[in-house]
């Protein structure tokens, strides 16, 4: 396929505060043994900056307008992927201080979640607002734990995406997008070769657990990948050894300062124009937005090598923890993230698409669309680094092994540390 570097083509193939509650604190009236109400409706995220602070902004205009008498304080802790967020909130959560609502992604992080007690059952919401018609079954499925729905689905992102630079790509004479990862290895030794220095930019670990899982899914296929986390495809297997191989040779392409920054700093590198490619979910679509930046004059994207045809998934979504502060606010708050007009507003700015079925393609951009069209036909399998495909304990002992890689380079080693890590956490 012909990536369009100057004449974008059809489709993808344009490679073509932490707040403080601050707030006013009302005594109840009338409540009970001088229970305190508050008006304040706490909402925790990791959405701190750029196109995740534009998303979330939209989701709080949309909920201020429908709910004037309530005040939103933003309990965002920095830091992508939850890196920082989720460590604060299993304290918080700990120690019997949870927020109003609090972000988690769906799949195997909400379970854990859930099995803990920590959730409170929201079936009779979804009854109330019709939820059940709007999102799709497969996403109200990683949000049930036996016959019981525990979060409101935000939105729908995809990570098996590369961020490329046109200019960077142009000058070394690329202008296909490879079809394996093979292929696209050749490329960046093409790249080296004209003088890029840093072919791939890569942050820190959890980035590179996230590059990790778009190679697995390449090298064995949605199947075998998906397999990886039911207990069906064995971690010792020559295919993952292959994976591990093409992540190492991956990984000797990348910027050296990788441990020390975030993704959006290695996005910073594809924009800036020292590095052609990031690999990263669709989130750095909405920072793009944020920046101003526009598809194909300043940026291209293609699935993973190898990926085409598969969306790996994630979505985002909020709780109502039990014991949350002013129940009813946030009740009010989850309302607003399953309505139509909060995730217009959420996800037009997010990068992401809504998980609702009645949303208007036309209402979001050309990368956009597309995500929705790939969502509706492509194989869909979970993201591990974003919650969907395993536990937290599981994701965290393989961001540990992963880690470790980063200077070790030893494929044996970390092989048989995720096949201990499956051992210790599946099923
Ligand atoms: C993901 C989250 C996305 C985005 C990303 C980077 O885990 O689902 O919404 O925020 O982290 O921070």
């Amino acid at each position: 396929m012909r990536l369009s570097l100057s004449a974008p083509s059809p489709r993808r193939m344009s490679l073509i505060a932490g707040a403080v509650v601050t707030g006013l604190v009302v005594a109840a009236c009338g409540g009970g043994g001088g229970a305190k109400e508050t008006k304040n409706v706490e909402v925790f995220s990791w959405w701190t900056e750029g196109g995740e602070k534009a998303g979330l902004d939209g989701l709080v205009t949309t909920f201020k307008k429908e709910n004037p008498d309530y005040k939103f304080v933003n309990a965002a802790v920095a830091g992508g992927a939850g890196a920082n967020a989720k460590n604060v909130l299993a304290s918080r959560l700990q120690s019997g201080d949870p927020p109003s609502s609090f972000q988690a992604h769906a799949g195997g992080e909400l379970a854990d979640y859930i099995k803990a007690g920590q959730l409170q059952d929201l079936t009779s919401l979804f009854e109330e607002e019709g939820w059940n018609d709007v999102f799709p079954k497969g996403v109200v499925d990683l949000l049930t734990h036996e016959g019981k729905i525990y979060s409101v689905p935000a939105n729908v992102h995809r990570g098996n995406l590369v961020w490329a630079n046109p200019d960077v790509l142009k000058k070394a004479g690329i202008s296909e997008v490879p079809d394996s990862i093979d292929a696209w290895i050749a490329d960046m030794k093409k790249l080296k070769a004209k003088g890029v220095k840093t072919p791939l930019a890569v942050a820190t670990d959890w980035t590179q657990v996230h590059l990790l899982e778009t190679v697995l899914i390449a090298d064995l296929g949605p199947e075998a990948y998906s397999g990886l986390w039911n207990g069906e495809t064995d971690w010792t297997s020559s295919e993952v050894t292959t994976a591990l191989n093409h992540y190492k040779t991956l990984l000797s392409f990348t910027n050296t300062d990788r441990s020390g920054i975030d993704w959006p700093d290695a996005v910073k590198y594809v924009t800036d124009g020292r590095a052609a490619y990031n690999v990263m979910g669709d989130w750095t679509a909405g920072s793009f937005k944020d920046q101003g930046l526009e598809q194909d004059r300043d940026w291209v994207w293609f699935p993973v090598p190898g990926t085409d045809g598969v969306f790996d998934f994630l979505a985002d979504s909020f709780t109502l923890p039990v014991g949350a502060p002013n129940e009813a606010g946030a009740k009010a708050w989850l309302k607003t993230v399953g309505s139509a007009e909060g995730q217009q507003a959420f996800n037009t700015k997010k990068g992401s698409i809504p998980v609702r079925t009645d949303a208007e393609a036309a209402d979001y951009d050309a990368y956009q669309q597309a995500a929705m069209e790939a969502f509706g036909k492509d194989a869909i399998v979970p993201s591990l680094a974003h919650g969907a495909a395993a536990s937290v304990g599981w994701l965290t002992d393989v961001t540990s092994a992963v880690g470790e890689f980063g200077s070790g380079q030893d494929v044996a080693k970390l092989q048989q540390a995720l096949a201990d890590a499956a051992d210790k956490h599946a099923g």
